[in-house]
């Protein structure tokens, strides 16, 4: 785990119960921070409380949900005092062609990638700003710029968090707030109805993820790495 020294400061991890969230928050923790996460499954996000210790808050969100986001991190704040640091994890993929992808199932995608994002940062915005050293981590994909089949809802979802985030950095840099985002491509979580294994495959490991996002917070305020794309070194052979 990463040597930065976050004792004093406080995280909030959106979709922090398993997979890229829940490795993060453990980092974090790690390096001494106090941290909420959320998640929308209750009992996953209690045993995640308990199971992450002391410093862990766990609050149930629907990210999508603009008003449930403005009261998790009012909880966050109310129970730790401050906020330093957002990183926008919660995401879900829909893999489907144009055809056979419902409304709903783009809308969803839509207000959970893009949306979640957006809600989030407002709500934390004034917090991360009084900090003197706020960050927003925005963990997108490979997919923000490289189209796949099947990508129609998640390439629209995670290209425009790209967007979001490139302008959101101009817009709240001189608020003493720097937005970064990482790029991963395939990692190995419950991503997209598959199974987490604990051993390394040729996919990217959570710890990888997380590694990257404590390497961005690393920098001392005046530097700001903005972009990450992380790719596993050898993914399997196109025929
Ligand atoms: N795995 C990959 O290959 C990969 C590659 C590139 C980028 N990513 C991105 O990495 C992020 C994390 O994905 P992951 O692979 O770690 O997936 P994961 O293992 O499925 O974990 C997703 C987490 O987000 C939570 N979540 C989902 N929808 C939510 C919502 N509407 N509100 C709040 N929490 C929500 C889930 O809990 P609940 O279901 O209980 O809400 C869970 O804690 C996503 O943004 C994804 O697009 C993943």
């Amino acid at each position: 785990m990463g040597t930065t020294n976050l004792t004093g400061k406080v995280a909030l991890v959106t979709g922090g119960t398993k997979g890229i969230g829940r490795a993060t928050a453990e980092h974090l923790l790690a390096a001494g921070a106090s941290v909420a996460v959320c998640a929308r499954t209750g009992a996953e996000v209690r045993a995640a409380e308990v199971e992450l210790g002391d410093r862990a808050l766990g609050i149930v969100c629907d990210v999508a949900d603009a008003g449930a986001c403005e009261r998790m991190v009012e909880e966050t704040v109310a129970r730790f005092g401050r906020l330093d640091i957002l990183v926008n994890n919660a995401g879900l993929g829909i893999f489907k062609p144009l055809r056979e992808m419902s409304v709903e199932e783009w809308q969803l995608q839509i207000d959970v990638n893009l949306g979640g994002v957006f809600y989030c940062s407002r709500a934390a915005l004034p917090h991360l700003s009084a900090s003197g050293d706020g960050f927003i981590v925005n963990i997108a994909s490979l997919a923000s710029r490289h189209p796949f089949r099947g990508g129609t809802g998640y390439n629209a979802s995670k290209y425009g968090l790209l967007g979001l985030t490139e302008a959101m950095l101009l817009d709240v840099r001189y608020d003493d707030v720097r937005v970064s985002i990482v790029m991963p491509g395939s990692v190995d979580t419950y991503f997209n109805g598959r199974e987490q294994v604990p051993e390394r495959t040729w996919r990217l490991h959570v710890d990888d993820c997380a590694s990257a996002v404590m390497q961005l917070l690393s920098y001392p305020k005046e530097a700001h790495v903005s972009r990450v794309e992380l790719r596993p070194s050898h993914p399997p052979r196109k025929a």
